[in-house]
This record gives structure tokens, C-alpha cells and sequence, in this order.
């Protein structure tokens, strides 16, 4: 066909471009992850994570209000939990004024519109630093589930609009939605984490919750057991379809761009919004590159997250949701 044809007529100027854009990325997009700690006036940086802080709940709220008027209306709360309040069943997570239910009345408080979203898993809470209850060297399936369960509803409670269990129990979509549907919350969502990889790139957000698996005898060194494995593709499929027959109103694939051949495959595959999880590590890895020198930090930052759109997330959890709608806006 040349010269009848000739693609670059639809590259020449930026307007041209812009009008032919396939993918546009808005605040819409993005839901944004915030660590609480206890405590006055701290907002600490994460050594791994550079330029992303934990914030006790005083300070929490003026982020809050900070994303709010960035058009960024979706939070996902973590909660680093001091050891001494850890055990392996995770008791601290069921407490009614528990660090995260504050957290999430303090959000509502500030921002009664804002979507809140909280992490349910025991990891944070665990003295062994796991998703589950562990014994004799395994993690205990059902029992997790019951307490993810309980969790949900103590997050109901304190006002979450989703609940997000992270922890790849097999079964706990459907043990979660009995649990809120028996104490009425009919109206709580449940965005599952449905294929998330045992993957590498989680180490940063390890380390700002603390909550790595600890070396210890009878104590799984790693998470290998629940997460998924890395070199598979039909069981993400398998995983995410069986969180939808559960119950779950949104999916999750986790991590972002080493996995975007697993986003584009379950966006065609099933019809629930699918969210993405961009992790701390692939966070980690640009800040790094980018402070040597190396790399180009917002075009990157923008060319990834504008990948794992194009790729299919619908909706995406980022720690760059605030550079990048800056950076557009
Ligand atoms: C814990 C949880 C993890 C992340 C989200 N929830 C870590 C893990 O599974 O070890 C990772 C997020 C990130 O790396 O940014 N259940």
C-alpha cells in the first residue's frame, strides 16, 4: 500500500497524537496506598521507598485532604503494627480501636467522600511475619480464612467501603462475603487480590510495615505456599475466576509490569473491573535508576503506568498516583 498508507501522518505534531491516543490516564485511575503508623506529627520516609512516608493519623489527614484536591478519591490503607502487639493469630487486627480502624474513621472523618479501601491480611499483625496462622512449618488455610472474615467485618464497622483481603487463602472471597453479609453489610465491597505472585518486588513494602517472615525454625522462609508461582499462567486464570464465583466485585493481578501478559489475558477474560497493583519494589527500582542518574523518572513513571493501562487495569494501585496526576495535570 505505500505510499497510500504511510503511519506516521498520525505521529506528526502532538495534537494529532493526542487526538489518536488510545489510553489516557486520569485521577480516576488510581487508588492510592497510604501506611499508618501510630503516634503525633510523624512522617517518616521509607528508607526503600524514597519520597513515599508512613504518616500517623494526625498527619494522615492533611494527605488525605492533599489527594482529595488532586481529584485522587480512592485510598487502600496499611498499618505497621509494633511487635509487641504481634502475635500468630493476629488478635490485634480484630481489635475495635485497633490502629487500622482509626485509621479508616480518620479518613471518613476528613474526607467523608473518599473510597476506603483497607488491606486485610494477617502479615502486618503476625509475629511471623506471614498472611496466615502458622504451625508446624505450615500456614493454616481455613482458620486464616475465619479471622479474614472477622477482620473484614471489624473493618465494616469502622467504615471501609471495600475490603481487600491480599493474603491467597483459598476460599476466604467467599468466607468474607458470608461474614459481612451475616452482619449486614451488604453494601462493603471485596477487591480481591486474585493472582498475586510469589514475587521478589515486595521486599520495600516489607520493609515499611516490618513485616517480612522472620528466620525462625518451623517458620516458612518465604510465602511460596499461598502466593503464586511466578512461572505460571492458567492458574491465575483459575484463581481469579474462582474469587469472582465467591463473591469479588473487583480483581487484582499483583505485580504490575512483569505481569502485564497476565492483566491483558484476565481483561479479556472475565467481566469485573480488574485492578492492578504497581508494588514497592517497581517503585523502588525507578527512584533508584532515576537518582543515578539513569534513567528519565517521569517519563518512566509515566510510561509504565500508562502500560499497565493499555495492558487492561481499569483501575490502578500506585505509589506514583500523586507525581503522575501532577505531572499531567
Ligand atoms: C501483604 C501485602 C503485601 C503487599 C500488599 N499486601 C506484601 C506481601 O505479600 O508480602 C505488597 C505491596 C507492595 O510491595 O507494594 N499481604
Amino acid at each position: 500500500m505505500y505510499p497510500l498508507r504511510r503511519n506516521r501522518r498520525l505521529r506528526t505534531n502532538e495534537a494529532i497524537r493526542s487526538l489518536v491516543r488510545e489510553t489516557i490516564i486520569t485521577p480516576n485511575n488510581f487508588l492510592v496506598p497510604l501506611f499508618v503508623v501510630e503516634g503525633k506529627g510523624i512522617k517518616e520516609e521509607i528508607p526503600s521507598m524514597p519520597n513515599y512516608y508512613r504518616y500517623s493519623l494526625d498527619l494522615l489527614e492533611k494527605e488525605v485532604k492533599a489527594l482529595w484536591n488532586l481529584g485522587l478519591k480512592s485510598v487502600l490503607l496499611f498499618v505497621k503494627v509494633p511487635d509487641s502487639l504481634k502475635d500468630n493469630k493476629g488478635t490485634e487486627a480484630l481489635n475495635p480501636s485497633g490502629l487500622m480502624q482509626r485509621a479508616i474513621k480518620t479518613v471518613k472523618n476528613t474526607c467523608p467522600d473518599m473510597l476506603v479501601m483497607t488491606d486485610v491480611a494477617l502479615d502486618p499483625y503476625s509475629s511471623y511475619g506471614h498472611d496466615g496462622i502458622v504451625e508446624n512449618g505450615v500456614i493454616l488455610n481455613d482458620e486464616t480464612a475465619d479471622i479474614l472474615g472477622e477482620m473484614s467485618v471489624s473493618h465494616a464497622q469502622a467504615g471501609a467501603n471495600f475490603v481487600a483481603p491480599s493474603d491467597m487463602m483459598d476460599g476466604r472471597i467467599l468466607t468474607i462475603r458470608e461474614a459481612l453479609e451475616d452482619e449486614g453489610f451488604i453494601d462493603t465491597g471485596i477487591m480481591s487480590y486474585s493472582a498475586k505472585y510469589a514475587s521478589a518486588f515486595y521486599g520495600p513494602f516489607r520493609d515499611a510495615l516490618d513485616s517480612a517472615p522472620v528466620d525462625m525454625v518451623n517458620v516458612p522462609k518465604n510465602k511460596k505456599s499461598y502466593q503464586m508461582d511466578y512461572a505460571n499462567r492458567f492458574e491465575a486464570i483459575r484463581e481469579t475466576e474462582m474469587d469472582i464465583n465467591e463473591g469479588a466485585d473487583i480483581v487484582m493481578v499483583k505485580p504490575g509490569i512483569a505481569y502485564l501478559d497476565i492483566v491483558r489475558e484476565i481483561k479479556n477474560e472475565v467481566e469485573v473491573p480488574v485492578a492492578v497493583y504497581q508494588v514497592s519494589g517497581e517503585y523502588a527500582m525507578i527512584k533508584a535508576a532515576a537518582e543515578k542518574g539513569w534513567l528519565d523518572h517521569d517519563a518512566v513513571m509515566l510510561e509504565q503506568i500508562t502500560a499497565i493501562k493499555r495492558a487492561g487495569a481499569d483501575i490502578i494501585a500506585s505509589y506514583f498516583a500523586k507525581d503522575v496526576i501532577k505531572l499531567i495535570s
